[in-house]
């Protein structure tokens, strides 16, 4: 009802790893060219990336999977590591797409061991919300960056998490010297805010103007450009907008909108900062 009114054919603002949605600001750039540089050219290490929340790391890491597989790396992606020590090990075999994966840690280890070496390409495993990994999954994590042959490496490891990941990965030296890349996702500036709300309105299908440059600059300056906060920002708006019959989205209903979501304080509160 709210996309017909419109003109739109979906949702432009779903808070989903849509990458068909993908809009690429300098910071995912810079991030997804680091990782595939490291992945690609190196190999074989520990990379964390780390932003606010609601800054885009789970969907960088939908990306950099995409990406990775379509060039044929095999690559496993564990979003919720709330695992036993070999219990991670058995998600990762099965993430891997390996079927009757074994009971014993070594035996699952020998599996891993044998699926990475006879495939051409290094291994991915990438870790989503990092900073809830226990000291013990950290240390499993270490161990399996031996996973080696004389002449390669075969595993990369890429955690992406909160920035509380980077205080408890300073607390255990012997993970922190496995890092080869750190990456901090920061947020779109005012720039990036317009053309990734302009950006996700086209692929939804939109052909013309709907927020005005007021509008967009209200956006940024409550969501400090983090694209969650935007997205719910714009959804919401564009909600309103069509319960008051409106023709564009103006600067006001995004502060109603604001308000109602209850954002003056944060942006008092990261201004105060
Ligand atoms: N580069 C981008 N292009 C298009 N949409 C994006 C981009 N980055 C983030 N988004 C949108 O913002 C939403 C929130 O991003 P995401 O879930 O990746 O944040 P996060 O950093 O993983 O947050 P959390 O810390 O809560 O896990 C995504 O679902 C997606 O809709
Ligand atoms: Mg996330």
């Amino acid at each position: 009802m709210i996309e017909e009114y419109w003109g739109l054919k979906e949702k432009p603002f779903s808070n989903t790893p849509d990458t068909r949605f993908l809009y690429r600001t300098g910071e995912f750039e810079e991030a997804l060219a680091r990782l595939l540089y490291n992945i690609k050219e190196i190999g074989g290490g520990l990379t964390v990336i780390t932003g606010e929340i609601g800054s885009g790391k789970t969907f960088l890491a939908f990306a950099l999977m995409e990406k990775l597989k379509e060039e044929g790396y095999p690559v496993a992606l564990i979003t919720n590591p709330t695992f036993s020590p070999t219990g991670l090990l058995r998600e990762m075999a099965y993430s891997f797409g390996l079927e009757k994966v074994p009971r014993y840690r070594m035996q699952i280890l020998k599996l891993l061991r044998e699926f990475l070496e006879k495939n051409g390409k290094v291994g991915v495993l990438i870790i989503d919300e990092a900073q809830i990994l226990k000291p013990s999954l950290l240390e499993e994590i270490r161990l399996l960056l031996n996973l080696e042959t004389p002449k390669t490496k075969l595993l990369q490891i890429v955690l992406f998490g909160q920035p509380e990941l980077k205080k408890k990965i300073n607390r255990m030296p012997q993970v922190r010297q496995r890092i080869n890349v750190r990456y901090h996702l920061g947020p779109m500036d005012e720039e990036e805010t317009e053309g990734y709300i302009l950006h996700r309105l086209k692929v939804a299908g939109c052909t013309r103007r709907i927020f005005t440059v007021d509008a967009i600059k209200e956006i940024h300056r409550y969501s400090g450009g983090i694209p969650r906060v935007v997205n719910n920002l714009a959804q919401n708006a564009l909600f309103v907008g069509y319960v008051q019959e409106k023709n564009e989205i103006d600067a006001e209903i995004i502060k109603d909108v604001a308000a109602d979501l209850e954002m003056e304080e944060e942006e008092r509160r990261r201004k105060g900062r």
